[in-house]
């Protein structure tokens, strides 16, 4: 889960940056431009299928985790106090690990779907497929909206513990750079986090045009 749980968080990195190109407020042309070298780029194409197999294997392992979580202790404790010694996000992982699965299947067949299967309906004027439309589009609907900025929370509070434990997973604990990591894993999940569910709000609120 370590693994699989860094590769996401660097990809989810780049998709960040690549999706912040839309603050360029251009109409989107330095987006599509962006959008159109990752989906041409065979390099990056050849990544997708790591993405994707990555993504499952997190998932797999994820449920499975959960699962012998749940097997260890059939009878529950008389008196619980799981806040004594974690964040009630530890203990969650699970649940909102679920709802970023929800928001996946939607995310995934709004836009991966129409740039790599059924197609983007225009183009701009370089030529590019206009995703940008496609998300001013999808961002009229406030109930989307709404989705994706809730998703933006999951995300977040699956990040502040995902993050630091990513690392305690493979082992790499040190007095000097644990508590930096941990300071840079939560700074990573709210910055990420803030700037992804900006995005829908901006150009429903047409500040992105
Ligand atoms: C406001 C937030 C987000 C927006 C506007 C957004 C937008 C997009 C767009 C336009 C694509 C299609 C790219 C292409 O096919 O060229 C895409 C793909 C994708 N997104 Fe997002 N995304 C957001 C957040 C997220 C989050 C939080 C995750 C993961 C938890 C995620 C995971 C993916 C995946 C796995 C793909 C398919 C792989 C790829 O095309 O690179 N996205 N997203």
């Amino acid at each position: 889960m370590g693994i699989t749980g860094l590769f996401l968080i660097s990809f989810l990195l780049v998709h960040c940056f690549l999706n912040s190109l839309i603050f360029v407020n251009d109409g989107g042309l330095t987006f599509n431009m962006g959008a159109h070298f990752m989906g041409t780029n065979w390099i990056i194409r050849s990544m997708e299928i790591v993405l994707f197999a990555g993504l499952l294997l997190h998932i797999v392992q994820g449920y499975r985790l959960w699962l012998e979580n749940q097997s260890a202790r059939p009878v529950k404790y008389a008196v619980y106090n799981g806040s004594a010694n974690s964040k009630w996000y530890s203990r969650s992982m699970g649940l909102l690990g679920t709802l970023l699965l929800i928001f996946l299947v939607v995310h995934i067949s709004k836009f991966w779907v129409a740039s790599r299967f059924t197609g983007i309906p225009s183009e701009d004027v370089n030529g590019n497929h206009n995703l940008f439309a496609l998300m001013v589009e999808t961002f009229q609907n406030p109930l989307l909206v709404a989705l994706y900025v809730f998703s933006m929370g999951s995300l977040a509070y699956h990040l502040l513990h995902g993050f630091a434990s990513a690392f305690q997973t493979l082992g790499w604990n040190h007095k000097k750079y644990t508590p930096v990591i941990k300071a840079i894993g939560v700074w990573y999940s709210i910055i990420i986090s803030l700037l992804f569910a900006s995005m829908p709000i901006a150009m429903y609120l047409g500040l992105i045009k």
